[in-house]
């Protein structure tokens, strides 16, 4: 939510900036800018993406080697040029770009406003600018000195970077709640929201933490301090990640890049944690907490979005396979809550980017209320993973399309293996079926590929459908999660309404809106309940609704009343939300492409949520 990017040093800062921009993009693309110093501090602000702003900047004065830039998405005012960050001071002399939200914004601008100042955008982050100028120029302080003062007066999350023009040798930054890492170059400094602009200049990087100011200067200093002026150390740590893994390769956009490499990031995700030939199976993240987790009262899952319906799929797995108790909550409700929580619980936070801020809310509450704090994360050095009392990576790579796809089946098969690995511990999965489970868990990316083969198939289906304005998907089991999955990917990329529903409860409901141009999406794969979704499928063809079926290969009965049927391999019942999320994903990217949708960057939506 909100891309960030700054650079000082020897080269070229534009082409630095605007490279970061365009690799931040996901968190937000509804309006960017960028600021240069250079003697004069340029800033150039345009609506739209980052290309636009590249246009707009052509003939401008882009050259100067301090600069920073920030991509929007829009909270205090809508998306213009005058909201675009950078924003700046009364007098032209700061520059300011903003991640989050200052939730005090309205007292403090009609403080500035009785003394004399006047704004020209609608957005919180040009009050923080005109505070932080007015502590500086009533005390005369350096600019890091008066970012500080100023921050300790705001109430809310941000990521910032500050330049003053008349300290043109330094950038001066600060984290609360919104993600902050600064990259090391040879005598030269990067900031950005995440790490994915500074990886192709350098791999050491110091992770900003909550409520630390960062200076950087030209004579290759770093300094750090507490909002409340205390020195800290950097720890510098060093990464591991490679270019291409940010790039789209042969593929069209990320989304699809990213639902062909799932084969990959499945087993990526077990490698290491499980041998079915050797009949184990361990999850480093258990094995550190082992005692509180194996005695836990219960689960209470917290996550958002795609994350949340990954933690429905986990309440199946942990009740059924570790006879454990599980509650799956959005982390935005659980946060305002009262809720019982006490050291007998285990708190497992579901989130792909680890920066999500109503589930790192409730994190800090359940954290307060004593529990054991698991995150289940994609991003590695993320704010979840570094507040965690435990925890274990998905290892599935930059996940760059805003809708996701990878993050789910590598939350998914990480949530598999630790309830096999705790039902195998608590003994309520017999030795014999946990072996199978084990077995087939290793088949399962050779089964997505054959999944992946049928595109030409689902393409097809995805244009008999394409026009429709509603789709209902149902499910049940292990299912009815991967529904609600279904729809959302759906809704997200095409903007076609969707509505997943437990396939039974379609009577209560959902069955007054099905004729004959309403598409019925059933997963038809749960062998204990296949005569059941059967009839349900029976119901919905009764009224017209236009079937498609997820069934398994050789299927007979559904395969007669259904309009068009996609196969896919079968599994054990827990394992198979890992196959059929798979035609899924690819039959809401069909109908978004046909529709000639943004698939990586659906409107409205960003990648990362880091305000509430
Ligand atoms: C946003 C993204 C979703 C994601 C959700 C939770 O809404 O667009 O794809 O599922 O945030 O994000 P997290 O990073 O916590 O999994």
């Amino acid at each position: 939510m909100c891309g960030i990017v700054a650079y000082i040093g020897k080269k070229e800062a534009f082409p630095i900036v605007m490279k970061g921009l365009q690799r931040l993009e996901y968190r937000g693309y509804d309006s960017a800018g960028v600021a240069i110093l250079n003697g004069d501090l340029n800033v150039y602000k345009k609506k739209g993406k980052v290309k636009d702003l590249l246009q707009f900047a052509k003939d401008k004065k882009v050259n100067g080697s301090l600069g920073m830039g920030h991509t929007r998405w829009a909270t205090h005012g809508k998306p213009n040029d005058v909201n675009a960050h950078p924003q700046q001071s009364g007098d032209g002399r700061l520059a300011l770009i903003h991640n989050g939200i200052i939730e005090n914004y309205a007292s403090i601008k009609e403080a500035l406003i009785k003394i004399g100042h006047t704004f020209e955008s609608e957005t919180d982050t040009e009050v923080l600018v005109h505070l932080i100028d007015e502590v500086q120029r009533q005390d005369n302080l350096p600019i890091e000195e008066a970012v500080r003062v100023a921050l300790t007066k705001v109430i809310g999350a941000y990521a910032i970077v500050v330049i003053d023009k008349k300290d043109p040798n330094k950038i001066v930054a600060a984290r609360k709640g919104s993600p902050l890492v600064i990259g090391l170059g040879e005598d030269e400094f990067f900031m950005a929201s995440d790490a994915t602009p500074l990886i192709e200049y350098t791999q050491k990087v110091v992770y900003l933490n909550d409520e630390e100011i960062a200076v950087v200067n030209r004579s290759g200093d770093l300094q750090i301090k507490t909002i409340d002026n205390k020195i800290q150390s950097p720890f510098i740590e060093e990464l591991n990640l490679k270019l291409e893994r940010f790039e789209k390769g042969d593929f069209d956009s990320f989304m699809l890049k990213e639902i062909y490499e799932q084969p990959k990031t499945i087993a990526d995700c077990m490698r290491g944690r499980m041998s079915a030939a050797e009949g184990w199976v361990k999850v480093g993240g258990i094995e550190a907490s082992y005692e509180r987790i194996i005695n836990a009262r219960r689960f209470i899952i917290a996550a958002c979005g795609t994350s949340w319906h990954a933690g429905l799929i986990a309440e199946y797995l942990f009740e059924e396979l570790a006879r454990i108790s599980v509650e799956v909550e959005y982390a935005s409700e659980l946060r305002y809550r009262n809720p019982i929580i006490d050291e007998n619980d285990v708190i497992i936070a579901l989130s792909q980017s680890g920066e999500t801020a109503d589930t790192l809310a409730a994190l800090e509450l359940a954290k307060n209320k004593k529990a054991l704090i698991y995150g289940v994360v994609n991003v590695v050095g993320s704010s979840i993973a570094r507040m965690t009392d435990s925890g274990s990576y998905i290892h599935a790579g930059p996940e760059i399309g805003v809708a996701s796809t990878k993050a789910f089946t590598g939350q998914v098969t990480l949530l598999t293996l630790m309830a096999i690995h705790l039902g195998y511990a608590k003994g309520t999965i017999p030795r014999s079926y946990y072996l199978q489970l084990l077995d087939e868990l290793e088949n399962i990316p050779k089964k997505v590929e054959k999944i992946l083969e049928k595109n030409s198939h689902i393409k097809y289906i995805a244009q008999e459908i394409k026009d429709a304005t509603n789709a209902l998907y149902l499910g049940r089991g292990y299912n009815f999660p991967v529904a609600l999955e279904g729809a959302l990917k759906l809704k997200e990329i095409s903007y076609i309404h969707a509505e997943g529903y437990p396939a039974a409860e379609m009577k209560h409901g959902p069955i007054a809106l099905i004729d004959e141009n309403m598409p019925v999406i059933v997963i038809a794969t749960n062998k204990s309940a296949y005569e059941k979704i059967a009839s349900n499928v029976q119901e919905v063809k009764a009224r017209k609704g236009k079937i498609i079926a997820i069934v398994n290969e050789g299927d007979q009965e559904i395969r007669k009343i259904a309009d068009y049927c996609i196969e896919i391999p079968y599994t054990d019942e827990p394992l198979t939300p890992l196959l059929s999320v798979i035609p899924l994903q690819l039959l809401s990217y069909h109908i978004a492409i046909m529709r000639d949708c943004n698939v990586d960057q659906p409107r409205n939506l960003a990648k990362s949520v880091t305000v509430e």
